[in-house]
Order: C-alpha cells, then structure tokens, then sequence
C-alpha cells in the first residue's frame, strides 16, 4: 500500500485497508460534487459561503498565478532581498540585524515551521546574517524573552494579521511601541523598522505604515493557509526568495497531483478517505501527527489549526445543525521525544488512536567534516529505525500485553527540502479540505473562535472597569478577586 509522487510517500499498509477496502468506501463517502468542488477550489473558485468570499489560496503558488498579485509579488522580492543583504538600515543609519513576527495562529504558526524547518537551505549569497524571531502570545511571555535581546536601533517588526484586527497581535505591538523609546520616536520606528502584512490595507494605512512597506494579500486566502502568501515573509526572510518559490513549486506540484491522480494513487485524497474511515467506522476521535525529523517539530501546532480550526464543525455548508462527528482531535509532538514521554500510553493505554508517522530518510550535512557527516547520517538512520519499530508495535502488538491495531499512516520524503516541504504542506491542505466536502461544513471559516473573542471583549470590558455586566459565578468571582 505505497503510493509514491515526485515529492512525497505514503506508506498505508498499516490501516489495515484494501485497494478495493478503498474503492469501495469511495463510492460509498465521496460525493457527485466533489471533483466540480476540486476544481473549484484549484481554479480559486470554491466558495466560503458564510464569508461571502472565495477560497483563493491555491493560486498563491500557482505559476498561472494572477498576474494582479505580481506587483505583490515584486515588493515581497525587494523586502527580502535588501533585508537580507543588510542594505535596509534602520532610522540611525544601522543594518537591520533581527526581524521579530508579531503575529498568531495563521499569521504565526506556518512562518515559523517553515523558517524552522528550511534554515539550512537558506540561499548562502548573502553575508548578513539576519535573525528572525517570533511573537504571538497575548500574554507577553514570548516578548519578555524577546525585547532584551535586540536592539530599537537594529530591529524590524513584522506585524503579520490578515484582519490587522487580533487583539493579541495588537496588544503585542502596543508594547514594543513603548520598548522603542527612548532610541526611536514612534515615527522613526514606523518609517524604517515596520513591516505590515495583512489583507485590511485601511488599517495598515491608519496605523502609519507607509505604503511601500505594506505586504497584502486577499481576504480569500485564510489564515491558516496563509504561508504561501506574504505571510510567509519570515520563511524568505530566512532562506531567500529563490527557496520560498521552490516551496511553492513543491506545492504547486502535489495540488497537480491532486487534481489528477486516480483516486488509489492520489496522496490527498487517500489520507482524507483513511481519515474519515477511521473517525466513522473505527470510532476514532484522534489523529497524533509524529514527525521524525527534529526540522518537522512545529509540524504537529500548524496541523493543528489547519484541522481543527477547519473541521471542527457541529453545522453544515448552509448553518444546519449536524448530528454526525466531523474533524478529528489532532495532536502530537516531535516523534523521537515522544518515544520518552507518551508513546508507552499509545502501545499500552485504553485509549484508541490513530498516529501518522513523518520520516525523512536521507539528509545531506554539508558544512560539517566527513566524520560528523557519518555520525549525522547515522543518527538519520536510527531515528528512521525507531520510526519504522514503534509504527511496527502500535500495528502488530506483541501477541500479549501490548495489543496492536492501532493504524497509523506513514508519509516519507527521501529528503526534507522546500520542495518536498511545500508538497507535504499541500497534501495536507487538500486532505482537509476533501474532508470538509465530504462532511458537508465549511472548512474555511471558525465561528466558534470569533464567538470566544466576542466574549472575551466583553470580559475585558469588565476587568478594565468600562462595564459592570455580570456572568456566572464562577467567572465573576475571578474578576472580582482581580
Ligand atoms: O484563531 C482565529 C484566527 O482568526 C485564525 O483563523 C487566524 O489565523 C488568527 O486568528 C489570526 O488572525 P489574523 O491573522 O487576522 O491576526
């Protein structure tokens, strides 16, 4: 059970399920309207009927790609390139040494998986070394570990929000505002050390950020598959805007596959088919997303919220009211640490899973002496070998106390690069996606978040002392101790 794409593998012989096992429940799951609802989405014309907008995202790494975005496109180039050529010099006349992303959720967790994930393809014809770090809790827990160590002088802000609306965005950038003095005033700091990026160009415009260094992108591609867009600035920050564009070939090339590949040998369609199965029929609510390549160790966050943020649904396409399950919990970790921390409950807790493996087999070390390449190369080959044991046990069990069937899916790349990376990415846009059109919801928006910020709004309304508006017991006892 191996399908194999130019980019990516996936191994399904432990679902325990038949070619024909999967023909069968296609004829049975997959909808009349789902190739027109494939096309659509591949031509940008798939609708997200409760935003009264399309779903566009795939276009931004299409080569067929609307040329309205190109002068997007050639402003995003610039930014990369005098960024990272250390010709962008801040208000005093400094290089820019570090780029801190405000950002959260989409606007966050692709940017930094992929600049993760990449860093060692970073295009090396440039000799500055630019450091690019992140920002996204409302709490300032990560700007606190931040701020002490850049400097006002040589520092650039991405505020990446697609709305430019998200308090906890907004309320990071208030104080870094309050950071930059007494080296910068606020419109020195606007001119030379901020980058917006977001599809609400108003807002990017009433907050002071000139017009060159505004990076938009359309209010048709969401967040969550937003890194392929402008919001994926930190990861061609990080490795140039040569690799960024191989990335997107990479998932240019899996969204072909998808929309040709017949239904057996199609990557997206299989794990979504799988997937469903596996919620439907073997009652199983979660999906742990193990990858074991240390580079792959955000993969498990970001599919996070591109899974559960999409098909975490209790309603259909119209708003009707849904009495079957939809999307899966997903959750996991970076699978070699996992092995130390919860695997003994996947091979012998109570409860019931189902896991996808992430391998990559080879990696190349070049930088390193021929001695440390061995010893690298080893190390690729035993976590490939503890991959490949644990999927083995969680599968067969032992005939005893550890009992097996659990299935599992193993995705593998003979080499993480950003092509394959794009590919993975995109595989895994499209199983969710597939998953949506079967289960009738609409993957593209998040209702339940938007009603939590309302009351959170509300809430805070009554910390700061503007209402006295009473909620239960609980909760008003909290505020009133506050
Ligand atoms: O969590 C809700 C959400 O709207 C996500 O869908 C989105 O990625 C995130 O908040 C950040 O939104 P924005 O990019 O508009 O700041």
């Amino acid at each position: 059970m191996l399908v194999t794409t130019d980019h990516l593998n996936l191994d399904y012989t432990f679902q325990g399920l038949s070619v024909a096992d999967i023909e069968a429940y296609a004829k049975q799951r997959l909808p009349e309207t789902f190739n027109a609802a494939r096309e659509q989405l591949l031509s940008g014309d798939y609708a997200n009927p409760s935003e009264g907008r399309n779903v566009t995202h795939v276009l931004n790494r299409s080569r067929h790609s609307v040329t309205a975005a190109r002068g997007g496109r050639n402003r995003f180039c610039e930014v990369v390139r005098s960024l990272r050529s250390g010709k962008w010099l801040g208000a005093t006349g400094k290089p820019i040494t570090d780029v801190v992303n405000i950002g959260v959720g989409g606007s966050d967790l692709g940017p930094m998986m992929g600049s993760f994930a990449l860093r060692e393809f970073a295009d090396d014809n440039v000799s500055h070394d630019l450091q690019v770090h992140f920002v996204s809790s409302m709490d300032g827990g990560q700007l606190y570990a931040v701020l002490p160590i850049v400097d006002p002088e040589t520092t650039l802000f991405i505020i990446a929000s697609k709305s430019f609306g998200t308090i906890d965005t907004l309320a990071n950038v208030d104080t870094v505002k309050r950071w930059i003095s007494p080296q910068l005033s606020e419109s020195q700091w606007l001119a030379r050390h901020v980058i917006g990026v977001s599809s609400n160009n108003q807002a990017m415009s009433q907050f002071g950020i000139p017009a060159g260094q505004q990076l938009s992108f359309a209010d048709s591609v969401g967040g969550r598959f937003s890194l392929w867009s402008a919001i994926g600035l930190p990861i061609a920050l990080t490795v140039g805007a040569n690799q960024f564009s191989k990335m997107l070939a990479g998932a240019h090339a899996m969204d072909q596959h998808f929309a040709t590949a017949p239904l057996t040998e199609n990557i997206p369609l299989l794990l979504a088919l799988i997937g469903v199965y596996n919620r439907e029929q073997r009652g199983l609510n979660n999906v742990a997303v193990l990858p074991y390549d240390g580079r792959l160790r955000y993969l498990p966050s970001y599919l996070q919220q591109l899974d559960m943020e999409s098909n975490g649904k209790q309603c259909d396409r119209d708003g009707i009211p849904i009495d079957y399950p939809t999307g899966p919990i997903i959750w996991g970790g970076f699978g070699p640490n996992g092995q130390h921390a919860f695997f003994q409950h996947l091979h012998q807790g109570y409860d019931a899973f189902t896991a996808d493996f992430i391998a990559v087999l080879h990696r190349q070390a070049p930088g390193f002496t021929p001695a440390v390449q061995e010893g690298l190369a080893e190390q690729q080959r035993l976590a490939v070998a503890n991959c490949l044991a644990h999927r083995r046990l969680l599968w067969f069990g032992n005939g005893d106390t550890y009992p097996g069937q659990s299935p599992t899916n193993l995705l593998y790349v003979d080499e993480l690069t950003p092509e394959s990376f794009g590919a993975l990415i995109a595989a895994y846009e499209h199983k969710v996606f597939t998953q949506g059109v079967i289960w009738n919801i609409n993957s593209f928006d998040q209702p339940g978040v938007e009603l939590g910020k309302q009351i959170a709004k509300e809430v805070l309304a009554v910390l700061d002392g503007h209402s006295d508006e009473h909620f239960d017991e609980s909760t008003d006892n909290i505020i009133k101790r506050m």
